[in-house]
């Protein structure tokens, strides 16, 4: 199902209190550490074990899944799966403003799971204090994003590649906005880290920092690299080990926001 994406004039800024929905916003500087992947995984699980309120399909999901990106990779995926297939809504917003602060007033609605782009047009010379998000129409819908997120799901990778750029999103964007946050390992690779060398490094790192994380990672399977193209969720997987194994580190993503929100 698609949700109709009428552009309504800005709304304003949601309380957070008092409104049925949550936003959860999927943060990461560094492109390639599996936002996108989480965000459609994630809000897949969710709305496998949602309960639709009264069993009416015109009253939309009580899950909606959204990216701001422009070139909108969240909504090209949704919409290469199989509407019978696919356990929520989606929106496009590319990166329009406007769009997401009225969908959070929707009482239908329960999670909002929002997928971001990298950002990368931070100021190398911005003040520590100083707002690092920059000035595009991108940055705009997420300033606008993370006015009503409840919480941030952040991935990094066993490979240091992304370490930085975790704990600046962490520090820098969601911290001086009190956004909560939980710290999610993508692609350990259990057939290259046998003995789990990388993946105790990285955990390590995470709790020496106090960050909450979801206990365990999200492994790295094949699988999952052609599921863009392929428009496939993890919930509808041809069944088989890796299947399974899959399915179970994205329910326990969704499972952990759960307890988090
Ligand atoms: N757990 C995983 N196992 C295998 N491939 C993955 C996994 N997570 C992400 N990928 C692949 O890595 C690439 C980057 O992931 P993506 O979700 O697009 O990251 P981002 O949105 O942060 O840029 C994609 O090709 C995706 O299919
Ligand atoms: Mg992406």
């Amino acid at each position: 199902m698609t949700t109709s994406t009428a552009v309504l004039p800005a709304a304003r800024t949601a309380a957070k209190t008092g409104r049925a929905a949550k936003v959860i916003v999927v943060l990461q500087q560094k492109g390639g550490a599996g936002k996108t992947t989480i965000a459609v995984n994630t809000a897949a699980c969710a709305g496998r074990s949602a309960v639709l309120s009264n069993g009416d399909e015109s009253v939309g999901s009580p899950i909606v899944a959204a990216g701001i990106d422009v070139q909108g990779s969240l909504e090209k995926w949704c919409a290469a799966v199989r509407e019978e297939a696919l356990p929520f809504d989606y929106l496009v917003t590319k990166s329009k403003t406007g769009i997401l602060p009225s969908i959070v007033e929707d009482p239908d609605r329960r999670r909002i799971i929002i997928d971001t782009p990298g950002f990368m047009d931070v100021d190398p010379d911005a003040e520590w204090g100083a707002d690092p998000l920059g000035e595009s129409r991108t940055a705009d819908a997420l300033r606008e994003v993370l006015e009503v997120a409840d919480l941030a799901i952040v991935p990094i990778t066993p490979s240091k590649i992304t370490w930085d750029e975790c704990e600046f999103t962490i520090e820098r964007v969601l911290k001086p906005r009190g956004i909560p946050f939980l710290v999610v390992i993508n692609m350990h690779d259990p057939s290259k880290d046998k003995h789990e060398t990388q993946l105790t490094k990285v955990k390590a790192w995470i709790d020496e920092r106090n960050y909450p994380r979801v206990s365990d990672p999200i492994r790295r399977y094949t699988i999952h690299e052609h599921a863009y193209e392929n428009g496939t969720l993890v919930t509808e997987y041809k069944m088989s080990g890796t299947a399974l194994n899959a399915r179970e580190d994205f329910m326990r993503v969704a499972l952990t926001m759960e307890q988090m929100l």
